[in-house]
C-alpha cells in the first residue's frame, strides 16, 4: 500500500528547487516541483496522500494564499512553510491558522525530512481514518475482510481473481479468524451474487437432520418427515453453498456430498429423482485437512475434492500490525451502533492490544472494541492501574508482580472459555473452581461469558 510519499515542493527559486528536490528524492520521497503556486493547486485534489511544502514569498499566489486554498480543499492536508526571512510572527500566525510546520531558511536537511517524514505520517493516518470511517459507513453494505499486512493483501487480491471462477474452495482457519467473510466476499464478488448465500452448519447437526437440510427429502423419506423439503443444495442452485466445519461431518453424508460434487446433481432423500445444480461449494475447516492426523474422520477422496483452491488465514496473532486497524474499525463501528464517542485508547488498551494472544482471532478482538466503546473494559482492571495497592506500578511502566498474576489470570480464564465455547459447566470444570469465584473473577476481569458462546 504505502509506496513513496508523495510530495508537492513549490519554489520560486529554481536552482534551490532542483536541489531541494534531489535531497527528498535521496531521502525516499516521490517530489513532484513546481515554480508556481497555481501549477501545484491546479493538480492537487482533498484525497492528495501526500504533503506540501511551500516557499513563502512567490509571484503571483504566494505561500499563504495557496495554504488558503488549499485548506479550503481539504484542511486536514499537510502545508509546510519555507521563508528566506526568518519572519516569526508570521509563522505564529501561519500556524495557529493550521499550517503545520514552518522551517527557516536556510534550514538544516535532517530538519526539514524530519519535519516532512511526520507530517506524512499524520497524513497517512488522516487518510486510513477516513477509509476506516468509510468502511464502517458501509458497515450494511456487506462483509469486510480488512487488513493491510502482506498475507492479507494478497488473500483478497486472491479472492478478487477466484471470485468469478466456479472453483471449489477450501478455507482453513481457527475460530473467529474470517472464514465465513472469505466465503461471503467469494459469494459477494462473483457472478453468483444474484444466487443465494446459503450456509449449513456441519458440526452443529446430528447425521439425519443434515442429511434432509442439504439434499431434502420427499413426504414420507423417513419417520418423521411429513412434508417435502427443499434441501439447501437446490437452495443454492445458482449461487454459493457454505458448508462450515466441514470437518464434522458425518462420514455418510461424506460420501453423498463428494457425489454432488462430482456429479453436480443432488437426489433428494426418498425419491429416485436426480436434478442438476449448478453451484460453487466453499467449504470452511477450523483443523488442517492436509494433516492425517487432524483429518482424522475425514474422507480423503474429499478433501482432494475440495481443496482444487485452498485457502488459509493465519490467526491474528501472526498478523499483529493488523490488530490496531481493526480494532479501531471495530470501535467506530461499535461508535455507530451505540451512539457513542469513537473511544480514547488508553495506554493500558495499547499495551493489551500489542500483548494479547487472541485465541478468539478477529472476533474476540471485535467485541473487545466493543466493550472498550462502551467503557466496560476494565482491561484488566489492574493492568490500568486503577485498581488500589496492590496495583502500585514502578516509574518504569512495568507492571507489579500482582498485576502480572491478575492479567495471566483472566488471560487463562478466556483462554478456557473459548475453548470451552463458553460453557460455563465445562470451563469451571477445568480451572478447578466454585462457580461462585468463577463469576466474580468475570466481573473482576471484565469478562462477557455470552463472547464465548458458539453463535
Ligand atoms: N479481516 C477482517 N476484517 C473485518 N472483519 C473481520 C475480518 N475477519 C473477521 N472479521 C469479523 O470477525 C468476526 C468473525 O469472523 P468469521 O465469522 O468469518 O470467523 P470464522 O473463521 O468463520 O469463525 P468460526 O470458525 O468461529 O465460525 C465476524 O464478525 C467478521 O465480520
Ligand atoms: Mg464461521
Amino acid at each position: 500500500m504505502s509506496d513513496a510519499t508523495r510530495v508537492f515542493l513549490i519554489d520560486d527559486d529554481a536552482e534551490l528547487l532542483r536541489a531541494t528536490g534531489q535531497t527528498l528524492e535521496l531521502a525516499g520521497f516521490e517530489a513532484a516541483l513546481f515554480t508556481s503556486a497555481r501549477d501545484a493547486l491546479s493538480r492537487l485534489d482533498a484525497g492528495f496522500e501526500g504533503v506540501i511544502v511551500s516557499d513563502i514569498r512567490m509571484p503571483g499566489l504566494d505561500g499563504l494564499e495557496l495554504f488558503e486554498r488549499i485548506r479550503d480543499l481539504d484542511a486536514e492536508l499537510p502545508v509546510i512553510l519555507m521563508t528566506g526571512h526568518g519572519d516569526i510572527p508570521m509563522a505564529v500566525k501561519a500556524i495557529q491558522d493550521g499550517v503545520y510546520d514552518f522551517i527557516a531558511k536556510p534550514f538544516a536537511t535532517d530538519r526539514l525530512l524530519q519535519c516532512i517524514r511526520r507530517a506524512a505520517e499524520k497524513r497517512r493516518l488522516t487518510m486510513e481514518n477516513r477509509r476506516l470511517r468509510l468502511a464502517a459507513a458501509e458497515g450494511g453494505a456487506g462483509p469486510q475482510l480488512l487488513g493491510q499486512t502482506p498475507v492479507m493483501v494478497r488473500l483478497r487480491q486472491t479472492l478478487k481473481q477466484i471470485a468469478d471462477t466456479d472453483v471449489d474452495v477450501l478455507v482453513t482457519g481457527e475460530t473467529g479468524s474470517g472464514k465465513e467473510v472469505v466465503a461471503n466476499l467469494l459469494h459477494q464478488w462473483g457472478r453468483r451474487r444474484q444466487g443465494h448465500f446459503v450456509a449449513l452448519n456441519c458440526g452443529a447437526l446430528p447425521e439425519q437432520i443434515i442429511e434432509s437440510e442439504l439434499f431434502g427429502h420427499e413426504p414420507g423419506a423417513f419417520t418423521g418427515a411429513q412434508k417435502k423439503r427443499v434441501g439447501r443444495i437446490e437452495h443454492a442452485d445458482g449461487g454459493t453453498l457454505f458448508l462450515d466445519e466441514i470437518e464434522s461431518m458425518p462420514m455418510a453424508t461424506q460420501v453423498r456430498m463428494l457425489r454432488v460434487l462430482e456429479m453436480r446433481e443432488v437426489a433428494p432423500l426418498g425419491t429416485n429423482d436426480i436434478r442438476p445444480v449448478d453451484l460453487r461449494v466453499v467449504a470452511a475447516a477450523k483443523v488442517d485437512l492436509g494433516d492425517a492426523g487432524q483429518r482424522a474422520s475425514f474422507r480423503e477422496d474429499l478433501y482432494y475434492r475440495l481443496n482444487v483452491v485452498s485457502l488459509s488465514i493465519p490467526p491474528l496473532r501472526e498478523r499483529r500490525d493488523d490488530v490496531v486497524l481493526l480494532f479501531h474499525y471495530f470501535c467506530e463501528k461499535a461508535a455507530r451502533r451505540f451512539s457513542r464517542d469513537v473511544p480514547v485508547v488508553s495506554d493500558a488498551v495499547t499495551r493489551y492490544l500489542a500483548d494479547h494472544h487472541w485465541p478468539g482471532n478477529v472476533r474476540e478482538l471485535s467485541h473487545f472494541a466493543e466493550r472498550v466503546t462502551l467503557g466496560l473494559e476494565p482491561v484488566p482492571a489492574s493492568i490500568q492501574g486503577s485498581g488500589g495497592a496492590q496495583t502500585e506500578r514502578g516509574g518504569d511502566g512495568a507492571l507489579s508482580l500482582p498485576e502480572r498474576v491478575d492479567a495471566h489470570e483472566a488471560e487463562i480464564i478466556r483462554e478456557t472459555l473459548t475453548s470451552f465455547a463458553g460453557n460455563v459447566q465445562q470451563t469451571i470444570a477445568a480451572l478447578k473452581i466454585p462457580r461462585k469465584t468463577f463469576y466474580d473473577k468475570l466481573q473482576r476481569h471484565g469478562i462477557v461469558r455470552s463472547d464465548y458462546a458458539e453463535r
